[in-house]
């Protein structure tokens, strides 16, 4: 397993292009089942989980490329409707092929998905609302049986606001016969992203974005060349790191309207931003101060996904800050390791109270998951001497070549692979 070396106490500087929505990318791969054909799908990075998923649309039957951030992927002749558990198990996306296999094939095999050990994230929802457009569903001996002989839209209420189960039911309804309404539905940016790339197939949907989408099942579709949104986590991981290295830093292919609530949290700390268009300057020279409350919820709330890294760019603010985890029951595995940095954060059942320190120091730790480790990652930028971040594969799955990516602002960091780490005896 790779590690990342990052000596702290550098300002970041310069400029960056934000890679494409891993969180997009994801599930309009997926639905390129929908509709046989090739399509090209630009702003698509370079990740573990894109590459998992890639693999898994091949062994399905599809061809592909994924060469400079352009997909070209090949759905004509699908040959198997069986995902492998050992794919399946590499993340969470997989579970989005069940609305699209069963909109084309009419049925799937599959197990439960793998991803970050975040909580238990349960599929019952995706479930919920595949079988009210008709599909059964029989899990037995490890394995989920899935099959519709006709897909029927119906009414769906979703007992949380899923973006994955919201996803799953617009995907299987796009092929469903007559309407699908969800309710309680999520409203991610991502959704509204992946009901413009069905609507540019030929589907007709309308609604994302708000709590309630309609689906109208279409029978002819037809692939498309389709550009995904800015990432929003990654910008605002690359915002964080800026900020508490008290650089300035300037961000291209944003989308500031998908930040809104992360954008008010830094200002409230002190940190100066600018934007324009998809442009976003951030500078902070001055120290920042803590803030009393922030609490993570289903979009437009404060997300989960930058929880962690939030917390890392507070534990060196003047004052004391609370953050209180309402999305997954597990997400708070960083803390151990933001306080073998120095950190002074205590955790009470979902909620952490961070009391900011003057200053952090290197060590090695651990990455536990994807966001833990962009957050520990952010820690090592400010903290004084090197840090060892090990685990680095869990980075991968979100951050295209991230010690790239930091590098191009200044940052000393380096990747190691397992062995070299070793051999130099470190
Ligand atoms: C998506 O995961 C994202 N992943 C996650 O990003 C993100 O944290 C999450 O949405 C919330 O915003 C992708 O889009 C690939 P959920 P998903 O279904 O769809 C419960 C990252 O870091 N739930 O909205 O799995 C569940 O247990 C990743 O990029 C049910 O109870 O999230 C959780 O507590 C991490 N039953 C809550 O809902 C269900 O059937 C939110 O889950 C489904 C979910």
């Amino acid at each position: 397993m790779d590690t990342f070396a990052i000596k702290g106490g550098v300002p970041l500087y310069g400029g960056l292009r934000v890679q494409g929505a891993k969180n997009a990318a994801l599930p309009i791969l997926a639905a390129t089942i929908l509709a046989g054909g090739s399509y090209t799908i630009y702003d698509v990075p370079h990740l573990l989980d894109i590459k998992v998923m890639l693999e898994i649309l091949s062994t399905l039957g599809a061809t592909y490329v994924h060469k400079d951030s352009t997909v070209h992927v090949d759905t004509t002749n699908l040959t198997s409707a069986y995902i492998p558990h050992e794919l399946m198990g590499q993340m969470r996306s997989s579970i989005f092929l069940m609305g699209p296999l069963l909109g084309r094939c009419g049925e799937i095999v599959l197990s439960r998905p793998g991803g970050c050990a975040i909580g238990e994230r349960r599929i019952n929802l995706h479930f919920k609302g595949l079988e009210a457009l008709g599909a059964t569903i029989v899990e037995e001996e490890g394995f989920i049986h899935c099959k519709a002989d006709k897909l029927k839209g119906n009414a769906v209420f979703l007992d949380y606001p899923s973006v994955g189960a919201t996803e799953n039911i617009m995907m299987a309804a796009v092929r469903a016969e007559g309407e699908t309404i969800i309710y309680n539905a999520a409203r991610e940016p991502e959704i509204v992203d992946l009901q413009n790339f069905l609507n540019q197939l030929g589907a007709r949907v309308r609604g994302a974005g708000s709590d309630t989408i309609v689906v109208s099942g279409t029978k002819h579709l037809h692939s498309i060349d389709y550009k995904v949104i800015p990432d929003r986590i990654v910008a605002g991981t690359l915002l964080l790191a800026s900020a508490i290295t008290k650089g300035e830093i300037e961000l291209h292919n944003v989308n500031p309207q998908h930040m809104i609530s992360l954008l008010d949290i830094t200002g409230q700390c002190g940190v100066e931003i600018e934007y324009a268009h998809d442009i976003m300057k951030v500078k902070s020279k001055k120290d920042f101060k803590a803030i009393n409350r922030i609490v993570t919820a289903p979009y437009p709330g404060f997300p989960t996904d930058m929880q962690a890294q939030t917390m890392a760019f507070l534990s060196v603010a003047q004052g004391c800050s609370i953050i209180k985890e309402t999305v997954f029951e597990g997400r708070f595995r960083h803390v151990t390791e933001l306080n073998r940095l120095g950190a002074d954060i205590y955790v009470d059942l979902n909620t952490a109270f961070i009391r900011g320190v003057p200053r952090l120091s290197g060590a090695t730790v651990e990455a536990t998951d994807l966001r833990a480790g962009a957050a520990l990652i952010i820690a090592a930028l400010a903290a004084e001497g090197e840090t060892r971040v090990t685990e680095a594969y869990h980075i991968d799955r979100g951050y295209d070549t991230i010690e790239k990516q930091f590098s191009c602002l200044g940052a000393r960091i380096t990747r190691m692979e397992n062995d070299s780490f070793h051999s130099t005896g470190i």
